[in-house]
């Protein structure tokens, strides 16, 4: 096998050319961005390097929303290229097994490299990048900005929350606003603060705009 630092770098080329067409949010920049925040999570927390860096640059080669592989083939057969050792190939797939949002089926990982990708992938879903990420996810969906006449849902489990075709106001109600409080690590929960803060004056700003003239 190449040393690690080769099998990381060579992890972001073959990242890249997997997301080279997408425009549903999960393009290459946002991988890009949660192996960035995953690294400096990592050097304030802990967990192993190798086995992080791995999960965050091919945490979504095999999301069933945009590929239809089975037992993370893309994820696995890299690292089978690359001679990546098993035990080390099964830690990668293993975080990457629990990082997903699943509404009332979110599991918190059991490792802490898992907990540090997850709170990585999803400081990517909130904050200024999480607002546009969502309207371009809901836009690739046909789903509407919003409408004042559909409330937001809670309590779905998997199932329901992705076949979900909400407005996309309402997804920051059914996800993008509660991921503040299920951040893993203090790290992550200190940058999670800020742009939770800065989501929540963009919809008080989005609803005041929508609301302007009403009445007059
Ligand atoms: P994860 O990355 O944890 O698997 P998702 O696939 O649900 O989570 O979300 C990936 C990105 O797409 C996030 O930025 C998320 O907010 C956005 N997204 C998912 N579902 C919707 C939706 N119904 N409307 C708008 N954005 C969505
Ligand atoms: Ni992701």
């Amino acid at each position: 096998m190449d040393d690690f630092a080769n099998v990381i770098s060579d992890a972001g080329i073959f990242a890249r050319s997997i997301f080279a067409s997408d425009s549903s949010g999960h393009d290459f920049n946002h991988t890009m961005r949660v192996a960035n925040i995953s690294r400096l999570i990592q050097a304030e927390e802990g967990g192993d390097l190798v086995v992080i860096s791995l999960a965050a640059w091919l945490h979504d080669v095999d999301d069933p929303k945009l590929f239809a592989t089975a037992d993370m083939a893309n994820a696995r057969g890299f690292m089978k290229r690359k001679a990546v050792p098993d035990i080390v190939a099964d830690a990668v797939c293993h975080v990457i097994s629990q990082v997903s949002f699943k509404a009332g089926d979110t599991v918190v990982p059991d490792t802490l490299e898992g907990k540090i990708v997850q709170d990585a992938d999803r400081l990517d879903a909130i904050g200024a990048i999480g607002i546009a990420r969502a309207f371009a996810y809901g836009g690739s969906r046909g789903n509407a900005i919003y409408d004042p006449l559909e409330k937001p849902l809670a309590g779905m489990d998997e199932e329901e929350y992705r076949h979900h075709k909400g407005c996309t106001i309402n997804h920051f109600h059914e996800k993008l606003l509660l991921l503040k409080d299920m951040m893993n690590t203090p790290t992550a929960r200190i940058l999670a603060e800020k742009r939770d803060s800065f989501m929540r004056t963009f919809l008080s700003e989005f609803l005041s705009e929508w609301n302007y003239g009403q009445g007059q």
